[in-house]
């Protein structure tokens, strides 16, 4: 028995469809294709042909096998082009009108407004890094380890010593570390706590953090800022109190209460009845922090605030769950 190499190879070359080609293959090595057989029988030839013939057998099937390789590719390209060449794209089509369009996460757009608002008062706003040393998001900032300040922000720690920042106070560190005064800045990011999550705490949310520093700053000027802003993002009928709080990075520090946009102050369910909802901490920079950055405390002084953006948007949207600003679920969030 022999087989024709030449006109098996041919035949593949002339084959004008991936059918024809597919007809091919089986015709040549399918079970009982002409190659298959030809091979099979060289068993049958005496012992010291068997060796030369069988090695030259496979190599023959090797090449009518990487001609039908070939083969498929190019009429596979032949096909495309074909396909290419019947589509017509009409660039003056009009646009899909589906009406699923998206649009800005509710949350980054009250950062985006509360940017705005500082921006229209002169702040610049600048980044800091998400991964962080103890440095910067606690020692510089008057937390020293086992500083029971460090249990009010519980920490994820990663190996090696660094952390996820747990607030954006950090920014306020490098900053003024690069800048003199006079200095006004604004900081929105994203932190970390390791907590336990409930309708007002997650683990991860966003920031917005705040410095000012410059000679003869005071507590009138924090608390007309954060006058401004909370009206500027929750409406001109707006109030604001500040209550003593503790933060180890400002003295006297404050934590500030807006009146509640639910029930315009007169008591509800959002805040609890008092008219009042807490939305962040602020205070005057404690004297150390600016002297850890070499800035003279006593020819400046300033102020800081740092503000959760998702309790902003929760109250502004009256969604009873932070939780639920950051969960894949597109119902929940199609709503804004
Ligand atoms: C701080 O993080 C201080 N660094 C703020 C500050 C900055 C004080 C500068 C003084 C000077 P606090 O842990 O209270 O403070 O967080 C600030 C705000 O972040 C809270 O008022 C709240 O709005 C928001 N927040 C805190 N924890 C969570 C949480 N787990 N989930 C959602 N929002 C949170």
């Amino acid at each position: 028995m022999s087989f024709d190499e030449k006109i098996a190879t041919v035949r593949i070359q002339a084959a004008t469809s991936l059918d024809e080609l597919e007809k091919l293959r089986v015709d040549y090595l399918g079970r009982n294709g002409e190659l298959t057989r030809y091979l099979r029988s060289i068993g049958e030839m005496p012992a010291g042909e068997r060796s030369a013939v069988g090695a030259a057998g496979n190599k023959m099937r090797q090449r009518i096998e990487k001609s039908l390789q070939e083969g498929k590719k190019k009429l596979q390209q032949l096909a495309i082009l074909k396909e290419m060449a019947t589509i017509s794209l009409d660039i003056t089509a009009p646009a899909d009108s589906s009406d699923s369009f998206g649009h800005s996460h509710p949350v980054l757009e009250v950062i985006d407004e509360l940017v705005r608002v500082f921006w229209q008062m002169g702040y610049t706003v600048v980044d800091g890094p998400e991964i962080e040393t103890e440095w910067y998001n606690f020692e510089a900032l008057n937390i020293f380890k086992d500083h029971p300040a460090r249990d009010m922000q519980d920490t994820f720690y990663l190996e090696g010593g660094n952390l996820p920042r747990t607030h954006t106070s950090n920014v306020q560190i490098r900053y003024m570390e690069n800048h003199q005064p006079p200095i006004r800045i604004i900081a929105p990011g994203k932190v970390y706590r390791n907590e336990d999550e409930d309708q007002r705490h997650s683990w991860q949310f966003q920031q917005i953090e705040g410095l000012v520093i410059d000679r003869g700053i005071s507590v009138a000027d924090l608390k007309g800022t954060l006058l401004a802003m909370m009206r500027g993002i929750l409406g001109e009928q707006t109030d604001i109190k500040l209550l003593p709080n503790f933060f180890p990075y400002t003295e006297p520090s404050v934590e500030m209460h807006a009146t509640c946009p639910g029930c315009k102050g007169s008591g509800c369910s959002m805040c609890s009845g008092s008219g009042w909802l807490e939305l962040g901490g602020a205070g005057m920079v404690h004297a150390q922090v600016l002297r850890n950055v070499n800035i003279d405390p006593e020819v400046y002084t300033g102020f800081a605030f740092g503000f959760g953006p998702e309790r902003i948007t929760a109250i502004k949207h009256g969604v009873s769950d932070v939780r639920e600003f950051w969960r894949p679920n597109f119902n929940f969030l199609e709503k804004f």
